[in-house]
């Protein structure tokens, strides 16, 4: 498989030596924040085919099955400080948007604040997770990983998650070349790390493909469940909503559900 990736990225790719190819791993997150401790430089990609401890955002878990999906975890070094890279999962988003789109055609659409939808279907999840130096302000490491459905039947979720979850060859209805994939997700995080500091390009793309903007929707924070309308997405990647009272509030926590999407009724 890592030969059949590294065909996908041109001869001279920057990163090329740096891609980390595991058969089974707990987490390419949590490795790669641990080779981080240990020094690896900026653009160190892992790779796994399988995952045993995928983990999600809020806590959840990510179900991370041999031969069906691409679980891959980039690390970044940029030289910031946290407030910076507010806008680093939706950058992320983006780019991931851009990668299925150059080798399948299909551009999925945006849940906010992570996820990557096909119609009402979750597709592909990204967790972000930044490391503070000991002794600085600044960021050590920026941990982005991404976990995209390629080749699963529905049969192949677990029930819990059946309903609302799709792959890409469900949605194609043929085969998908995964190394291709993981080639221009390589390529795209690459890109997307050398444009980070145009934040409000990168956001204007995120809001076209933001499917979440213009919903009613349900907000989930610890002990509270409010309602509203997602009205825009804010400079640093919150999401503006519209409550009841005719407040309006940058939500940058919690878990937002759309109404119609992922069984929400
Ligand atoms: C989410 O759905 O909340 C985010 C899911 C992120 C899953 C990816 S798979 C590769 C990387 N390693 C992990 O443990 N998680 C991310």
């Amino acid at each position: 498989m890592i030969d059949s990736i590294l065909a996908a990225l041109p001869g001279d790719f920057p990163w090329q030596n740096q891609i980390h190819w595991f058969d089974t791993i707990d987490s390419t997150n949590t490795r790669a924040k641990a080779m981080a401790r240990q020094g690896a430089p900026h653009g160190t990609i892992l790779i796994a085919d399988r995952q045993t401890g995928g983990r999600g955002r809020l806590g959840r878990s990510f179900h991370s099955p041999a031969g069906m999906g691409i679980y891959m975890s980039v690390l970044l070094r940029p030289q910031c400080p946290p407030e910076a890279l507010m806008h680093l999962t939706c950058a992320a988003a983006v780019a991931m948007c851009d990668a299925v789109e150059e080798v399948t055609g299909i551009r999925p659409g945006i849940k906010w604040i992570n996820d990557l939808v096909i119609g009402h279907r979750k597709l592909a999840g990204i967790l972000t997770e930044l490391t503070l130096g000991s002794h600085s302000e600044h960021v050590d490491a920026a941990v982005v990983g991404i976990g995209i459905n390629c080749c699963q039947a529905v049969s192949d979720f677990p029930p819990e998650i059946r309903d609302m979850a799709c792959s890409l060859e469900m949605a194609l209805g043929s085969p998908i070349d995964r190394a291709a994939l993981a080639g221009a997700m390589i390529r795209h995080l690459y890109r997307m790390g050398n444009a980070l500091p145009q934040r409000d390009q990168i956001l204007t793309r995120y809001r076209r493909d933001c499917v979440t903007l213009g919903q009613e929707i349900s907000i989930a924070q610890p002990g509270l469940v409010r309602h509203g309308t997602a009205l825009d997405v804010d400079g640093n990647g919150a999401l503006l909503v519209r409550l009841p009272d005719g407040q309006e509030e940058a939500v940058n926590s919690g878990e937002v559900s759309i109404r119609g999407m992922y069984g929400y009724l």
